[in-house]
């Protein structure tokens, strides 16, 4: 007899939703988790801690900008202990959350470190030491990934910061450069700029975001740049040397030239992120990860018989969402049913002011795959809701197959843009045209009206101004 149905090693999204799904499918499941708290990155060092201080820190800079327009005079005064209290003791309660629901789900959390011990078989590594072997008739990786390295800058936590150190400075940094301007970058550059630090962000490719829509990536390039961010991109950091009271680096143009010193308080590596499948005993049941560390999977199947895997640690977007939507859909295939993720329709999120959020394909993406499609757009700046609240920045483009009208994708850049992308979503997942949206009755007066107009674009008869 087994001791467990199913073992997943790793608590963060993956692993914490496809244990609580399993228990409410009545399996037997255990989760493994080393860390002290559950969560993963996510809750602990990602997404939770980051939008805390981004909504804290946004909060500061409305106060010290923005109140005076709308005829409220303050002063703002930082207080940085305290904001950071907040954001631990939000993770704080949201880890425990989790914890209780395992105990809910009849979850059982293995505390330490998990490794395949040959077919069926996990061995956990307590923080003590001790050792025991589990038996598992399924067994699911959701081991998650890190900070990826970069040879000639040592993240010493201190001056050198990844992701995690940029969560938690022990105060606000005169200056700062972050090296690459991807999410992480651009979101916890953002932080700290809000609250009062200088911040370049050094990007090795020609223009930010890779993969976004391009036009959207030049709108939040220009207004991250308005706000006083600076942007040296096409270049190449070669070395970093930290001294106790700050960082020199060595850059130099990525096309050749002469490299130049550029220091700062603190450096912010975010380079993007590598999977984490080192001592996990892969080779006791066959498994070998791809050049780059991945795992490979067919529908969460590995090549072993009965091991799965899920989440950052198999290709395509690292995102919490997409993590908790594998690990729900392997386990209702391990138990029989139709677990299905709709890759088309995962939407991405960046919460720098104003926001961006997409969904589907890029016009890129479309022009390189040949595909006929229609634009509409419409712009925040002719929405009456952002227009009173003074949030008139960015807009919304809806890009609609040209034979069909089917949305193919949907890209927006405005103040709270995250909150709306899920409409779109829905639209996508069954299947809508851009004329669905466009006559969707949408309340006035909501800034949600800006994504039916985008709609209605599409066929040339956007109304509102
Ligand atoms: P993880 O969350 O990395 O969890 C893996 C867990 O496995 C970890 O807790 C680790 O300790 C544990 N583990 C690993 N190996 C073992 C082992 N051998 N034994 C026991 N335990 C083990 N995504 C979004 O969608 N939205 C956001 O806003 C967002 N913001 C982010 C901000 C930052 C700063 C960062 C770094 C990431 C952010 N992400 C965001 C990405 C998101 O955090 C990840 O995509 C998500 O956490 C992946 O979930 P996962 O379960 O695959 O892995
Ligand atoms: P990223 O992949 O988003 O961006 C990394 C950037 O660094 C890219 O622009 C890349 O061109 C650049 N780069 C790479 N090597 C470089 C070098 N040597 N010098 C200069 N620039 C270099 O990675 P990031 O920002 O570290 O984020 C990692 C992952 O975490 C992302 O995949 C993202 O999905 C996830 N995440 C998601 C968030 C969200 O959903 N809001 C927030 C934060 C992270």
């Amino acid at each position: 007899m087994a001791d467990y149905d199913l073992i997943i090693i790793g608590g963060g999204p993956g692993g914490y939703n496809g244990a609580i799904r399993a228990g409410q499918l009545g399996l037997k499941v255990a989760c493994v988790e080393m860390r002290e708290t559950l969560g993963g990155t996510c809750l602990n060092v990602g997404c939770i801690p980051s939008k805390s201080l981004l909504h804290a820190s946004e909060m500061f800079d409305l106060a010290n900008k923005d109140f005076a327009g709308l005829g409220i005079e303050v002063t703002p005064k930082l207080n940085l202990p305290t904001m950071m209290k907040q954001k631990t003791d939000s993770v704080g309660q949201l880890t425990k959350g989790i914890e209780f629901l395992f105990k809910k789900n009849k979850v059982d959390w293995l505390k330490g470190a998990g490794r395949l011990a040959g077919p069926g078989k996990v061995e956990v590594i307590a923080a003590d030491g001790s050792k025991a072997i589990l038996e598992a008739k399924s067994i699911i990786i959701a081991s998650g990934s890190r900070p990826s390295p970069l040879p000639g800058v040592a993240v010493d936590q201190q001056r050198i910061v990844d992701s995690t150190g940029a969560l938690a400075l022990p105060e606000v940094p005169g200056s700062m450069i972050v090296i690459g301007a991807g999410v992480i970058g651009l979101e916890l550059g953002s932080v700290w700029r809000r609250l009062g630090a200088k911040v370049t962000v050094v990007e090795f490719l020609d223009r930010i975001t890779p993969g976004l829509d391009q036009e959207t990536a030049k709108t939040l390039q220009r207004s991250l740049t308005r706000q006083g961010m600076a942007f040296k991109l096409s270049a190449k950091v070669t070395g970093a040397t930290a001294r106790p009271d700050g960082v020199d680096l060595t850059v130099e143009p990525v096309a050749g030239g002469a490299s130049e010193t550029l220091s700062a308080d603190y450096v912010l590596l975010a380079i993007g992120r590598q999977p984490v499948t080192d001592h996990l005993g892969l080779e006791t049941v066959g498994i070998v990860p791809d050049k780059r560390g991945f795992i490979e999977t067919d529908h969460f199947a590995t090549s072993a018989p009965g091991v799965y895997a899920v989440g950052d640690v198999t290709h395509g977007l690292m995102l919490a969402h997409k993590a908790e939507d594998e690990a729900v859909a392997c386990v209702e295939i391990i138990t029989g049913r139709a677990g299905h993720v709709n890759y088309d329709v995962i939407p991405n999120v960046i919460y720098t002011f104003p926001e961006v959020a997409c969904v589907g394909k890029t016009e890129e993406e479309l022009k390189a795959e040949g595909v006929a499609y229609k634009v509409g757009k419409f712009a925040f700046t002719a929405n009456s809701r952002a227009k009173v609240n003074h949030e008139a920045e960015g807009f919304v483009k809806v890009l609609a197959d040209a034979a069909t009208d089917r949305i193919l994708g949907v890209h927006m850049i405005g103040p709270d843009v995250s909150e709306m992308i899920g409409e779109y979503c829905v639209a996508m997942e069954f299947s809508a045209a851009s004329e669905d949206v466009a006559r969707t009755c949408h309340p006035h007066p909501t800034r949600s009206e800006a994504l039916r107009q985008a709609a209605m674009g599409v066929e040339g008869w956007t109304m509102q101004s």
